[in-house]
């Protein structure tokens, strides 16, 4: 039985439809992503699940208690919010302890409670500190020390590194990641950056418009996704996207494109299924992650490693790897090689391109072929 089940929930605000019938399962102690775009109702499903507004359709369960109409304080849920929602007036110490206050716990568990966190977020020194003397990172560390506290059933993080700049981001990351594997407490974390979700997730739930689009894990996610709204949202820098057509080349199948010169490509597919079969002489969209499009003199041709040559239009340096910009089937591609690659902007270059990690869509339905 799943610890937190979310089964066909519709939400809508007047005549928004902004969930639709969305249905996620949460196993104990599981780290589950919600991600996708702004505005695509992560913030409403927290909100649903933490009591903060009501749900029109669906059921809500904790260990297979439903919670539908059970009101937010005796959910035994913990929420960190993106705006830190710490009391100015309180120190760190009354802010972290509040809800255990509220509860009536005596004093000195309360104090035990707050000083076992504190030590945990590295807060000892600031237990004295009203938020206003804190920076945003510490804020953000009082913001998870006070849902810690509670020692709740379930955690909901609505994108709460958001308003952290891009090195202490990585850092919360780390954090939040190592206290889970310390707490196991079952949790929901909503982000509109992959990025984390990746980093953090054992499970992710990728959704659009109010649509769960696909649940994996982030090699699942990553390696096999499910239509073209996944396969561009997940990954950075994005996957290349390009439209070929199915055809015969020596009993085999190759995926035909033309290249900036003007040539055919013809590239043998690594796995015949029978779905692709039945799409021959028809257009498909092709799936290639910037790893699988190298530099060919790191990566020489052989077997599904076919080798081609392209103009390089674009070099960007990022230190470990280098992109290069090229154009096959008429739009920018983007390859990854290492730094030590001596393709210039202007010159062509020898390609190799990994056709066993190659993934075909179909054009209309966005959905994966094989
Ligand atoms: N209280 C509300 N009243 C009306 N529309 C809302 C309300 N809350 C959110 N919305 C709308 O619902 C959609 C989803 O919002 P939200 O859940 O905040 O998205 P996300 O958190 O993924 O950015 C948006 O189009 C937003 O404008
Ligand atoms: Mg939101």
């Amino acid at each position: 039985m799943a610890f937190l089940e979310l089964e066909q929930i519709d939400k809508s605000f007047g005549a928004t439809r902004v969930l639709r019938d969305l249905n996620l399962e949460i196993s104990e102690g599981e780290f589950t992503v919600l991600v996708g775009p702004s505005g695509c109702g992560k913030s409403t499903l927290l909100n649903l699940v933490a009591g903060l507004d009501t749900i029109d359709q669906g059921r809500i369960r904790i260990r297979g208690v439903e919670m539908n109409h059970v009101p937010p304080a005796r959910r035994n849920i913990a929420m960190v919010f993106q705006s830190y929602a710490l009391y100015p007036h309180l120190n760190v110490r009354r802010n972290m302890s509040f809800a255990l206050e509220m509860q009536g716990k005596p004093r000195a568990e309360r104090d035990a409670a707050v000083a076992r966190v504190a030590a945990q977020l590295q807060l000892t020194d600031l237990l004295d500190r009203k938020p206003a003397k804190l920076s945003g990172g510490q804020r953000q560390r009082v913001a998870i020390g006070r849902a810690l506290v509670r020692n709740p059933d379930v955690f909901l993080f609505d994108e709460p590194l958001s308003n952290l700049d891009a090195k202490l981001r990585v850092e919360m990351r780390t954090l939040i990641k190592r206290l889970h594997q310390e707490l196991g407490t079952t949790t929901l974390y909503v982000t509109h950056d992959q990025v984390e979700a990746m980093s953090l997730a054992d499970r992710i739930a990728v959704m659009h418009q109010g649509v769960l689009q696909q649940t994996g894990t982030p090699a699942e996610i990553y390696n096999r996704p499910a239509n073209l709204f996944v396969a561009g949202f997940m990954g950075s820098p994005p996957m290349n996207l390009l439209r070929v057509k199915i055809a015969m080349r020596e009993e085999r199948l190759a995926a035909c494109f033309t290249l900036g010169n003007g040539e055919t490509a013809a590239l043998t597919i690594k796995d015949e299924t029978a779905a692709l079969r039945a799409l021959l002489d028809r257009e498909v969209i092709m799936g290639l992650r910037p790893e699988a499009i190298g530099d060919a003199a790191h990566l020489p041709g052989q077997g599904f490693l076919p080798v081609l040559e392209n103009l390089v239009e674009v070099v960007e340096p990022t230190g470990a790897d280098t992109y290069l910009v090229t154009r096959m089937a008429g739009v920018e591609v983007l390859a990854r090689a290492r730094s030590t690659t001596l393709a210039q902007p202007g010159k062509p270059l020898r390609f190799s391109v990994d056709m066993s990690s190659a993934l075909f869509f179909d054009p209309e339905s966005g959905r994966l072929i094989s």
